[in-house]
Formats: structure tokens, sequence, C-alpha cells
């Protein structure tokens, strides 16, 4: 007997999501990262990761001695973090949306990591994310992010399918991109065995790609100075790029 269960995205992967991202270099991005918070002179060790997800990044972060926060719309994601920050001092996960948050305090440091920006669907939900970001963050703070590029999701991900296998799980993933909006909707279809019983898990995602100058003049709408980079390097960043980097100021 099977069952078949449908969520919005982030819910019933949540469990599985480290897996699904096992091929992830995560050290290798913090190693980056902090390598761009320490040319930038940034001394105090808070960093605030907006959409952390299953919080891998904060517990790395956390590890070298920085005190953490993190934010997700996703319950389910943030449970999955909690148990992994409950013997870490200093550390705060707060169930939130990155469009519209107040954090109360200002942090020396903010990330958005893998692929997050692109969850939001169009350029005002951007704007209004990068005006919280900037009222959240120092004067002489840091916002660092990545995001897939148009070239990524038309051409890397199109409309393509592939199966994956890890360990006890099965999946399914299939893309459709539409020219028109530059949004790729995915469907995760998970094989999972629970307690003894076959179960089928699928999530519907959408992620949308903006072009570099877009992103640009969002972040100067919101009262930033950006500079755009080829993922985990300091090349400037071009259309044909698949995942770029941001680094930001005020
Ligand atoms: C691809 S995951 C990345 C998670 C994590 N940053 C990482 O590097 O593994 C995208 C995350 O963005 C979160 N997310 C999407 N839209 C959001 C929103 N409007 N506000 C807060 N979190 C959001 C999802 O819940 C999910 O945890």
């Amino acid at each position: 007997m099977e069952s078949r269960f449908y969520s919005t995205a982030f819910a019933t992967i949540a469990p599985y999501y480290d897996k699904l991202m096992s091929f992830v270099n995560y050290p290798g991005w913090v190693d980056h990262i902090e390598k761009i918070i320490n040319l930038n002179n940034i001394t105090e060790k808070r960093i605030f990761d907006l959409a952390c997800g299953t919080g891998v990044c904060l517990e790395l972060w956390s590890d070298r001695g920085y005190e953490v926060i993190g934010l997700d719309k996703s319950i389910d994601m943030l449970r999955v973090s909690k148990e992994k920050l409950l013997k870490k001092n200093g550390s705060l996960l707060v169930n939130g949306d990155m469009r519209n948050f107040k954090l109360g305090r200002k942090m020396p440091i903010i990330t958005c990591l893998y692929d997050s920006l692109n969850y939001l669907l169009t350029e005002a939900e951007l704007l209004y994310c990068f005006r919280r970001v900037y009222d959240a963050l120092s004067d002489d703070g840091i916002f660092i992010f990545d995001m897939n590029t148009i070239h990524s999701l038309r051409d890397a991900w199109g409309n393509n399918g592939f199966q994956r296998r890890d360990e006890g799980l099965f999946s399914i993933w299939s893309n459709r991109f539409n020219p028109n909006n530059n949004i790729s909707s995915l469907s995760i279809t998970l094989h999972v065995r629970r307690n003894g019983e076959e179960m089928v898990l699928r999530e519907f995602h959408q992620e949308r790609g903006y072009p570099l100058m877009v992103i640009e003049e969002l972040l100067r709408a919101a009262g930033f100075d950006c500079w755009l980079y080829r993922h985990l390097t300091f090349t400037p960043a071009t259309e044909d790029d698949l995942r770029i980097m941001g680094v930001v100021k005020k």
C-alpha cells in the first residue's frame, strides 16, 4: 500500500533536504564568504542568514565562532535547523518572510544563499526583500547572496528531468522553463520508506531568473552599492554564468 502526499515547497521535503543536497560543498561556500568578510575588514562575528533552510550554513558559522540568526518561511525547514543548533550557544531561529521582516537589531553580516532569492517571483518582491535587508544591516555591514541566472534556469535546468538515488531515497526532478517570465517550475517527487510503508511525496517549486542589470537596479533602488561576481570567484559576473554572487554594502 502506497501513500501519496502533495505539499507546498519545503514542507514534506524538509527532513530529506540535507541528503538531497549532500553534493553541495557548503564548507567551501562558507570559506569563500569568510574571505569576503575579512577583505571588507568586518570583525564582528555575528551573522544573519535569510532563508536559512535546514541550517547547514548556520551550523558551519556557529562552529567558526559566529553568533547566528536564521530566518525562514518554512517551519518544517526550521525544525531541521533547530536540531542542528540545539547544542550551539548564541543562536536564534525566526519563522518569517524575507519580503517582510523586522529584526529589531542591526547585523554586520547578512547572507541569503542557494537560490533562495530566486524564489521571489516578482521584481517588487525582490525590492521589498532588499529594503528589509537595508534596514537590518549595520551601516558598515555587508550583504552576500547568490542567485541562479536566467542562463542557468533556461539552458541548464531547461525542460529537463532526471532521477537520483540517495541512501533510502529515490527522487524524480522535472523542470519546465517559461521564456515569457523566466520562471522555472520544478516538480520534485520523492519515494521514501517510513515505518515500513512506501510513501510518495511531491512538491512544486518555482524559481525566477532576473537579468543582472535588474538585480543591480533593485539593489541601488534599496540604497545599496553592489558588485556581482561569478559564484565563488572575484571575476565580474556575466549573463553566461550559471550562478552569481552579490556583495552588497550601504
Ligand atoms: C533552496 S532552499 C536554500 C536553503 C539554505 N539557504 C541553503 O543554503 O541550503 C530555499 C529556502 O528559501 C526559503 N524561502 C523561500 N521563500 C522564502 C521567503 N519568502 N521568506 C523566507 N524564506 C523563504 C525556503 O523555505 C527554503 O528554506
